[in-house]
C-alpha cells in the first residue's frame, strides 16, 4: 500500500499548489535536457497531462531510459507552481518507479499522428490515444446524462431480452441465435427443426426492445430501455453498425405531439450536458478534427426544430431536384429518404434539426398509429446536421382491429405476435415512443465522421475482432 493516496490528474490539476502528491499514469512524452527532464502524464482521468519536472541530480539516467512514451509510472513529489505556460501546477518529482516500460522500437503509438482506420487495428493502443480518451468519456457521460434525464421524470428503466423470437421492426436482418451444430442440422420432412434447438424455437438477436417496451409503458406509464441492438443489414456505411446501442422511451398517454416535444426537449439536454459537462473533451475534438463542432452543438439549442410532414418534404425535394440540385437516388413520394436527403433538407433547406411526420405507412412498421387519410402513419424522425437520421419513433397503433388488420396485410406471423396483440386487448391507451442511435447522438456530440470512431470495439459486416 502507498503511504500517500493517489490522486487523480484530474483533480491534480485543479489543486493549488504545496501539497506533497501521488500520481498515476502513463508517459505520453518526454523532453528536457541532461539537467531536467519533462514528462507528460496521462491516467484517462481527463484529456489533460499533469508535467512531472524531474531534476537529473535526483535521477539517474538509467531510470530515465526507461521512461519512454506510453511506459506506465509512479511519480510522488511536491505540487508546485508550473512556470512554463499551458498548465497552472506541475509535480516536482522526489520518486519516480516505472510499473512497465513500454518499448520505443515497437509501441505503436508514436508521436507523429496514427489515422483512425489504422487504429482501429490496434485496440488496446488506440483507447490510449487523446482521441479516445476524449470520445469514451463523452460516451460515459452521455450515458449518465440519459439515465439522469428519465430518472429525474420518472421513468423506469426497463430491461429488454436481447435473445428473442419476435422481429420488431419487420426488417428481416437478424442474427440467429443458436445451439444447433451447423455441420449437422436436426431436420423435420426437410425443414430445420426448431424445437430441437436451445429454446426450442427459432431465435435472433434483438432489432429493438420496443414491443416489450410497449408492455411496460402500459404497465407504469413511462419506462426507457437502453442497451445493444443487432442489426445484421449489410449497410458499410459511416452511419451503421451492426451492434449498436439504443435508447428506446415509451410513454402511456403520449401523442404524437407528446412524443415530438419530449425528444426534443432529450437530445437538447443531452447536448447542452455534454457542453457543461465535457468542454476540455470537446475543446480537444474541436481543435483537431472539427472547428465547427461546438458551434454546432450551441446551434441545436437555441432554436425550435422544424416540424414537416413526409408529404411536404417530398414537395421540397421535388422543388430542388426541378432547380437543378441532383441527388444519387430519386425521390418520389412512397420512397423512404436516403441520408443525402435528409440531409438536404437540415443542411440546406431549413438549417435546423427536423421532425419528419407522418410518413407513407408501406415503408414503416406495422405497430404505428394509422393517419385517417389510410395511408400514412403516425411515424416520426428526427434529423440532425451531418447525421441524418438519429432518432425514430411514432405514436403507436392503439385499435386492437387496425392493428391486426396490419399485422394480417403484412403477411406476418400472429402467432409470435399474441403476448404483443395482448396490450391492445386489455385496457388499450394511446401511447407512444421513439429510439435514439446511441452511436449516431455520439457523432454529432464528437464531431466525428464515422461511427466505428464512437464505440470501443465496433462490430460491421466483416469485422469482429477483439
Ligand atoms: O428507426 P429505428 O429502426 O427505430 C426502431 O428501432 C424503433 N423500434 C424505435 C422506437 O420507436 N422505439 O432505429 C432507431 C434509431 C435510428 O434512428 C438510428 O439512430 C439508430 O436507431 N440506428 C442505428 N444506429 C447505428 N447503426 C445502425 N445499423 C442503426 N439502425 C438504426
Ligand atoms: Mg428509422
Amino acid at each position: 500500500m502507498d503511504t500517500l493516496a493517489r490522486t487523480k490528474v484530474k483533480d491534480l490539476l485543479k489543486m493549488p499548489a504545496g501539497a506533497d502528491v501521488l500520481a498515476k499514469g502513463w508517459v505520453r512524452t518526454k523532453r528536457g535536457n541532461k539537467q531536467i527532464k519533462f514528462i507528460a502524464l496521462n491516467d484517462g482521468s481527463t484529456i489533460n497531462n499533469i508535467q512531472v519536472v524531474a531534476d537529473m541530480s535526483v535521477f539517474d539516467e538509467e531510470l530515465m531510459k526507461r521512461i519512454t512514451t506510453g511506459a506506465s509510472l509512479k511519480v510522488t513529489g511536491k505540487l508546485v507552481e508550473s512556470v512554463g505556460s499551458g498548465q497552472a501546477v506541475e509535480i516536482q518529482a522526489s520518486g519516480i518507479e516505472v510499473y512497465g516500460e513500454c518499448d520505443p522500437m515497437r509501441y505503436p503509438l508514436q508521436k507523429k499522428d496514427t489515422s483512425l482506420e489504422y487504429l482501429r487495428s490496434v485496440a488496446h493502443m488506440r483507447l490510449r490515444t487523446n482521441t479516445f480518451g476524449a470520445v469514451l468519456r463523452i460516451r460515459h457521460a452521455m450515458a449518465f446524462a440519459i439515465h439522469k434525464f428519465f430518472n429525474d421524470k420518472g421513468f423506469v428503466y426497463l430491461n429488454t431480452p436481447l435473445i428473442t423470437e419476435s422481429d420488431a421492426e419487420g426488417a428481416g436482418d437478424m442474427f440467429q441465435v443458436t445451439t444447433m451444430n451447423l455441420e449437422n442440422v436436426p431436420k423435420h420432412n426437410g425443414k430445420v427443426d426448431f424445437s430441437k434447438d436451445f429454446f426450442g424455437k427459432k431465435t435472433s438477436l434483438t432489432v429493438s426492445g420496443q414491443l416489450e417496451g410497449e408492455l411496460g409503458a402500459t404497465a407504469v406509464g413511462e419506462i426507457y430501455t437502453f442497451g445493444p441492438t443487432f442489426r445484421a443489414e449489410n449497410s458499410n456505411t459511416p452511419r451503421h453498425l451492426a451492434e449498436f446501442w439504443m435508447i428506446e422511451p415509451e410513454m402511456a398517454f403520449y401523442e404524437l405531439e407528446d412524443n415530438m416535444v419530449l425528444a426534443e426537449e432529450f437530445v437538447k439536454y443531452l447536448v447542452q450536458y455534454a457542453l457543461d459537462n465535457c468542454m476540455d473533451d470537446l475543446q480537444f475534438l474541436n481543435d483537431k478534427y472539427d472547428d465547427g463542432l461546438i458551434e454546432r452543438l450551441r446551434s441545436v439549442l437555441g432554436i425550435a426544430f422544424q416540424r414537416v410532414t413526409y408529404t411536404e418534404a417530398v414537395d421540397i425535394l421535388e422543388a430542388a431536384v426541378k432547380n437543378g440540385r441532383q441527388f444519387e437516388y430519386s425521390v418520389h413520394w412512397g420512397t423512404d429518404f436516403q441520408s443525402e436527403h435528409e440531409r438536404y433538407l437540415v443542411e440546406e433547406h431549413f438549417r435546423k434539426p427536423v421532425i419528419l411526420i407522418d410518413f407513407p405507412k408501406d415503408i414503416k412498421a406495422f405497430y404505428m398509429k394509422q393517419n385517417e387519410d389510410g395511408r400514412t402513419v403516425r411515424g416520426m424522425d428526427v434529423l440532425f446536421p451531418k447525421i441524418g437520421e438519429i432518432i425514430g419513433g411514432s405514436e403507436r397503433e392503439a385499435s386492437l382491429e387496425k392493428l391486426e388488420q396490419r399485422i394480417e396485410e403484412l403477411g406476418m406471423s400472429r402467432k409470435n405476435l399474441e403476448w404483443y396483440i395482448d396490450t391492445r386487448r386489455f385496457g388499450t391507451v394511446p401511447h407512444s415512443g421513439f429510439g435514439l442511435g446511441f452511436e449516431r447522438l455520439l457523432l454529432f456530440v464528437t464531431g466525428m465522421a464515422n461511427i466505428r470512431d464512437v464505440i470501443p470495439f465496433p462490430r460491421t459486416p466483416k469485422n469482429a475482432e477483439f
